[in-house]
């Protein structure tokens, strides 16, 4: 079997298994703790020279290879480009955007400079498995120093219509890097069609059918790939959870109310403005003190000024609907700027009677997965789910909202506080169907087949 390498920005701390916020953290983590390999990435420290050789530290079978980030680095490269131009374009919210040419250079040099660090620690028959948008130059830059192992690509979040790729500075030369991949995956249909489409409109790429490309006489598979959770695993964890202190407390502090739950990064694609406003022209529909909203969002990518505005903006759409819809003794809404165990928040999912994932745009969504599994399937809640977050794809059985559309999200939280045990069952089971057999162990093995097939390196250019 092929060693893997895996390289992603964020890499966890070591030890394995500790808490993870980020999607992408917990899809691999499973997977490399049974196979073991290395994993390189960003240490997450910014320092003010950033360290020259990576710190290797071992767990288990995984072997952990992280670099710091300047300061400089971390304002260009993963505040800037990543996260002020590429986050934005990728969500199809251009109006978003910031593009600086500095920050533009900045991460096409620290791609390179992922690049120096990894080539000596590769072995021969290795397979490279690049993970996300903020590493998108890196096959490119991996193939330019001499490096003919398989080399993979993930890419977790969605990926848009070309006319909408286009929109952002510099993307062509790194689609032209991101090409150097022999393997790319996305997490939808809608978003490996949409990289074809745009890979033969903007590098002019020939397209051999849904599957295939090529650029320059290089071969690209492209793949889906919905990411997973460990369903059954969750689903225990949940039924654990809910006896422990911390649901207990949340559930007495309900007093009996219906919970509506969200959980999310606090970030411009998450759709929380749309939410409490949807919220907001629930209140006024309903009975005072039916209904209690949890919306815990955890901070996130503080230093890009889009982030700060959008908590701003929260904190003060929350203030104004305790205010105009509270009593002495009620507060409708709860908005928690604190990241929570993931542990701790299955407990709270399974006490939510809706849970509310409504992404203006999303690649997956595992909290939607998540919440079903949460779910006692005797008694379970109901999920509302955007039509543009990956996870709709699965689950169809979910009430599916247009976050756009306040009225009707209003409506879905009321058909689903209102909705009958047995549609509530039906629903759930569906959806529980859909996700329960599924593993991120799997998910991580199927991309890692696909890349070491042989085929690979026979395919038509
Ligand atoms: O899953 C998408 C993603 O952007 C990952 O690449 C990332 O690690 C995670 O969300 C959290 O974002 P950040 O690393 O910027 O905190």
């Amino acid at each position: 079997m092929n060693r893997v390498v895996v390289v992603s920005n964020r890499v966890p701390a070591a030890p394995r298994g500790s808490q993870q916020a980020g999607g992408l953290a917990v899809a691999l983590d499973a997977m490399m703790g049974r196979r073991g390999g290395l994993w390189f990435g960003w240490s997450g420290e910014v320092t003010s020279a950033g360290r020259n050789a990576p710190v290797i530290k071992r767990d288990g079978a995984v072997e952990y290879a992280t670099i710091d980030l300047t300061e400089v680095e971390h304002r260009g490269y993963y505040a800037g480009y990543s996260n002020d131009v590429l986050w934005p374009m990728l969500h199809n919210l251009p109006q978003l955007m910031h593009f600086r040419r500095s920050d533009y250079d900045c991460y096409m040099r620290v791609n390179r400079r992922f690049a120096d660090h990894l080539v000596p620690m590769l072995r021969p028959d290795d397979a490279i498995w690049v993970h996300d948008y903020q590493l998108m130059a890196l096959p490119g830059a991996l193939r330019a120093r001499g490096v003919t192992n398989n080399a993979g690509f993930f890419l977790h979040v969605p990926f848009p219509a070309p006319e909408a790729v286009a929109a952002a500075p510099g993307i062509k030369r790194v689609l032209r890097e991101l090409m150097g991949s022999d393997l790319l995956g996305f997490q939808t249909r809608t978003d490996r069609d949409n990289f074809a489409a745009t890979a033969a409109l903007l590098l002019r790429a020939e397209r051999f059918d849904a599957e295939h490309i090529s650029l320059d006489g290089h071969a690209v598979q492209l793949g889906v790939f919905p990411v997973e959770i460990a369903a059954e695993e969750f689903a225990q964890t949940a039924a654990a959870q809910v006896q422990l202190p911390p649901s207990r407390r949340l559930a007495t502090s309900l007093g009996g109310r219906a919970l509506l739950l969200g959980i999310d990064r606090m970030d411009p694609t998450k759709g929380l403005p749309e939410r409490l406003d949807a919220y907001g022209r629930l209140l006024a529909r309903r009975p005072p003190r039916s209904t209690t909203m949890l919306n815990i969002a955890a901070p996130s990518r503080e230093d890009v000024p889009a982030y700060r505005t959008l908590r701003h903006d929260l904190e003060t759409a929350a203030g104004a609907i305790n205010s105009a819809f509270g009593e002495p003794d009620w507060t409708p809404l709860r908005l928690i700027a604190k990241a929570q165990g993931r542990d701790t928040l299955a407990g709270f999912m399974r006490l939510a009677r809706v849970g509310v994932v409504t992404p203006i745009r999303d690649g997956m969504n595992l909290v939607a997965k998540e919440f079903i599994a949460a779910q006692d399937p005797a008694d379970p809640g109901v999920l509302i789910l955007s039509l543009f977050a990956g996870a709709a794809a699965q689950l169809g059985s979910a009430l599916l909202v247009n976050p756009h559309d306040v009225e009707s999200m209003a409506d879905a939280m009321q058909q689903a506080l209102d909705m009958p045990p047995g549609e509530r069952r039906e629903r759930w089971k569906l959806a529980w169907n859909a996700i329960r057999g599924a593993t991120p162990e799997e998910w991580g093995e199927s991309f890692m087949h696909v890349l070491t097939d042989n085929r690979l390196a026979a395919m038509p250019v």
